[in-house]
């Protein structure tokens, strides 16, 4: 592949390069694309405002990179492997060439919808291949899409309609999980109820089942009646606006992280290239979901613009039994996969035997995503599933990264169990004091930064400004904050330790601390809340809500249930609370802050060392607490 680097040397050499003159390296990276015209200038940036400007001028669409660059070379490779949720039902593959006029189909019927350049288009479907031609149609046309993950609620959905005024939405009737089948246009008909701007909802049939039609409605057949299989490409500028991805944060509602054409086709591509080595006749599978950045990054843009074929998966790793990943991998002999430490750690628990009957010598490179693997896992897999031989490359990254960050490249990197590894070319990580001053001994935790701007990296905040500067540029002069803890070992290598904010990664999902609390405040019953993670064997973290309520909590499932059912409307079943204690008050400071040190203490089962609660306002709450613990 023409991005790759080939040996660690290559890697430290080509790292220091990039270094040196960030704008040489990846304008000779840039060259590997089609571009309609070429930049004026590859960076002009500041951390300030911020303002972040790559290969300015240029013009490109993104899809024209992943089909008519590539056609006549690769027209005839399958670009995508549906595998069902139901092992028993026919998978589906589709060449470069049939995905393409899928796309070119469904973005002429976006058109004639009125559908145009800078418009956006939320899509709430399942991971069925029209999410794909979905997704890749509003790239064909300029239209910024927002994918929302199909786990939400309607009031989750109908928040991330409004935030980026969609114009359309893209669902369909009901989804694949497992054993059970899930509505999705009964949450789409009521999200909408609060939602003026959408003129349109187009419905895929999944299911087969009956659905409630409005007069916004039209079926994805009828959108594509007609249409021509090919379609004009939009021509955009570098950084026009490619799509916003809704995630949280440890303040108020979530944020739209907005990512842009050139920069991020340029990224994607380039780190998918390296971190996992592919070869042109290999089968890549990463089994995230697309309403999540993992999926956009690594299911679509990076392989397909890498002329890559990737699996996409319906189902879930425990269905029909904990041996389906295995069974996949086997079935399609797939050389590089990728997933979460939350799967690992869940599969592990079901035992080798589900491993054992399948033949998984194909596999090349084994990543992980997400969260931080702890050793335990790590070895599992690399020893039962790599058995041994295979790197684990951990990609550490995030959504506002847009890209992989630090992380193993395939078969030459060094490797060090529950460590990330080395920055990739063009990434700048800092480890940085309190004080912002720059830790450079080995070994020391601090704040994990990035100090020079990458492609890849997030714009703005959708309709905020501000909000992406206070977030992420205000806490250190001149530095993106990740709000990650991290560590460097005398090597170089990065161990990333977690979240240092209010943000809890459940299986590798995040949610703000408020954003819950809020959730839970929304019931009657409730006066106020708090809430924290704590370590979960599976999950690697779960969520502890402490609970006032109006009155004394006498009927307590009943509350609990109450507190449950409004968290699922507000958010959704990915959100629950694992624990809720019903407290009488809540630790505060004398100014009326919450000390969630505490919380997370007694979260944690670690009571013996709460440290000083004397400055509290009042400090029986805490003896209360710790007495009830759950
Ligand atoms: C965490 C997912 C340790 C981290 C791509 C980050 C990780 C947040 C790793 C971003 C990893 C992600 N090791 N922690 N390899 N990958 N994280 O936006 O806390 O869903 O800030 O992006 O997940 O989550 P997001």
């Amino acid at each position: 592949m023409a991005l790759q680097i080939k040996s660690f040397e290559e890697y430290e050499e080509k790292y220091r390069k990039s270094v040196e003159n960030p704008e040489a390296f990846w304008a000779d990276i840039a060259e590997y694309f089609y571009w309609q015209k070429k930049w004026d200038k590859v960076l002009e940036w500041n951390f300030s405002e911020p303002k972040i400007e790559w290969f300015k001028g240029a013009k490109l669409n993104i899809t024209e990179n992943i089909f008519d660059r590539q056609l006549s070379k690769i027209g005839d490779k399958k670009a995508i492997i549906w595998e069902p949720n139901n092992p028993g039902e026919q998978e589906k593959n589709y060449t470069y060439r049939e995905l393409y006029e899928k796309v070119c189909e469904f973005a002429n019927g976006l058109r004639a919808l009125g559908i145009q350049k800078g418009d956006r288009v939320c899509i709430y479907l399942p991971m069925i291949p029209e999410l794909a031609v979905a997704v890749l149609a509003c790239a064909r046309i300029g239209a910024v899409h927002s994918v929302v993950f199909a786990g939400f609620s309607a009031t989750a959905l109908s928040d991330r309609v409004n935030d980026a005024q969609a114009k359309l939405v893209i669902t369909a009737d009901g989804l694949n999980r497992g054993a059970k089948q899930i509505p999705l246009k009964s949450v789409v008909d009521d999200a909408l109820k609060n939602c003026t701007s959408v003129a349109h909802v187009i419905v895929y049939d999944c299911l087969g089942s009956a659905i409630n039609k409005t007069d916004k409605d039209l079926s994805w057949e009828e959108v594509i009646q007609g249409q021509p299989k090919e379609c004009p490409a939009e021509s955009m500028d570098a950084e026009d606006m490619l799509f916003i991805l809704y995630t949280s944060g440890s303040t108020g509602k979530p944020k739209g992280v907005v990512h842009t054409c050139g920069g991020y086709m340029v990224y994607t591509a380039y780190s998918f290239q390296n971190v996992y080595q592919y070869e042109p006749e290999d089968v890549y599978w990463c089994t995230a979901d697309i309403g999540w950045i993992t999926g956009h990054s690594y299911i679509l843009y990076g392989p397909l613009l890498s002329g890559a074929t990737s699996v996409m998966f319906e189902g879930i790793p425990t269905y029909p039994d904990a041996g389906r990943f295995w069974q996949v991998i086997d079935k399609y002999k797939v050389n590089q996969f990728l997933t979460a430490p939350t799967a690992i750690r869940s599969l592990m628990a079901y035992g080798e035997d589900y491993v054992k009957p399948y033949d998984l010598t194909s596999l090349k490179v084994i990543g992980t995503v997400g969260e931080p693997i702890n050793s335990e896992a790590w070895h599992w897999y690399h020893e039962l599933i790599g058995k041994g031989n295979c790197p684990v490359v951990d990609n550490w990254w995030q959504t506002e990264t847009g890209g992989i960050m630090i992380s193993g490249l395939g078969n030459f990197s060094p490797l060090k169990p529950t460590f990330a590894g080395y920055p990739l070319p063009g990434i700048q990580p800092a480890l940085l004091n309190q004080d912002g001053s720059e830790i450079t001994e080995a070994d020391i935790e601090g704040y994990l930064c990035i100090k020079a701007p990458w492609p890849s990296m997030l714009r703005t905040t959708y309709g905020d400004h501000e909000r992406c500067r206070v977030t992420y540029f205000s806490h250190y002069d001149g530095y993106y904050f990740t709000g990650d803890g991290a560590k460097r070992d005398k090597n170089g290598m990065y161990r990333i330790i977690g979240r240092i904010d209010d943000v809890i990664n459940v299986s590798g999902h995040r949610f703000g601390t408020a954003e819950i609390e809020n959730a839970i405040n929304e019931d009657e019953l409730v006066i106020e809340s708090a809430v924290v993670g704590y370590p979960h064997p599976v999950k690697g973290q779960s969520i502890y809500a402490f609970v006032v309520c109006e009155h004394e909590v006498t009927e307590t499932t009943d509350a609990r249930k109450r507190i449950l059912e409004t968290v699922t409307r507000e958010i959704g079943k990915i959100a629950l609370p694992d624990k809720i204690q019903f407290v009488s008050g809540l630790p505060k400071t004398r100014s009326g802050k919450i000390m969630r040190r505490i919380l997370r203490k007694v979260a944690e089962g670690d009571t013996a060392n709460l440290g000083d609660t004397s400055t509290l306002l009042d400090p029986a709450v805490v003896d209360e607490i710790v007495k009830n613990a759950l």
